[in-house]
């Protein structure tokens, strides 16, 4: 089921599919790894060290957030349970030559409703300390450190989209990161989050253009 799958995707997207154990060429732009096979993260962890650029899926035989979770940020651009793997690729996978777009999961989207304000914080991130703020039913990350001496902003009072830093009082517009009171001199950066799969994920390269509405 899942080679057919593949076959499929390759046919669509223009890609050429081989079976291959061990990393060994930079051609390869896509790789497909079964999460259930004993040397799974081993594997993923290998072909990721050696293809930065390149798009993993992995798929797994039945659905289990935590490995599904752990997967993802070990590297695995998507996951799947093995009967959406085909659709998956249709749907994320970029053209051939487009740039990968990291990502990183945050927190299950079933659990953002219920929170306003700050929602989460990822102190560990690959772009450093990030939160992520629930304002106007939308979803905003921003960093989490504040550019005057370090502080960590998600300590700080939120009113409406503004956050006050817990220790000097700098404010910034968690939606556009704007710096709206010193004494800190510049913006936050901004992040875009998606709901994805049923998670909340944070895209890697920060994105300067969301705004509040
Ligand atoms: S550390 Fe935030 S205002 Fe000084």
């Amino acid at each position: 089921m899942v080679v057919r799958g593949l076959e499929r995707v390759a046919r669509a997207r223009d890609r050429v599919l081989v079976e291959a154990d061990e990393p060994s060429t930079d051609a390869v732009d896509v790789i497909v790894i079964d999460l259930d096979q004993p040397e799974a993260a081993e594997d993923l962890a290998r072909w990721r060290e050696r293809l930065p650029e390149a798009f993993i899926a992995g798929h797994l035989g039945t659905p289990d957030q935590d490995r599904w979770l752990a997967a993802e940020r070990a590297g695995c651009d998507l996951v799947a349970n093995r009967g959406a793997l085909a659709s998956g690729l249709q749907r994320r996978l970029p053209p051939p030559g487009a740039r990968r777009r990291p990502r990183l999961p945050l927190l299950a989207a079933a659990d953002v409703p219920g929170r306003l304000g700050l929602v989460v914080r990822a102190p560990d991130t690959p772009v450093g300390p990030i939160a992520l703020y629930h304002i106007g039913g939308e979803l905003y990350a921003v960093e989490d450190r504040c550019p005057h001496a370090g502080a960590t902003l998600s300590e700080g009072e939120v009113d409406g989209s503004i956050v006050t830093c817990p220790r000097h009082g700098s404010q910034f517009d968690v939606c556009t990161g704007e710096r709206t009171r010193g004494p800190a001199d510049a913006a936050l950066r901004t992040f875009r989050a998606v709901e994805e799969d049923g998670f909340v994920h944070l895209l890697l390269d920060p994105d300067q253009e969301d705004e509040c509405n």
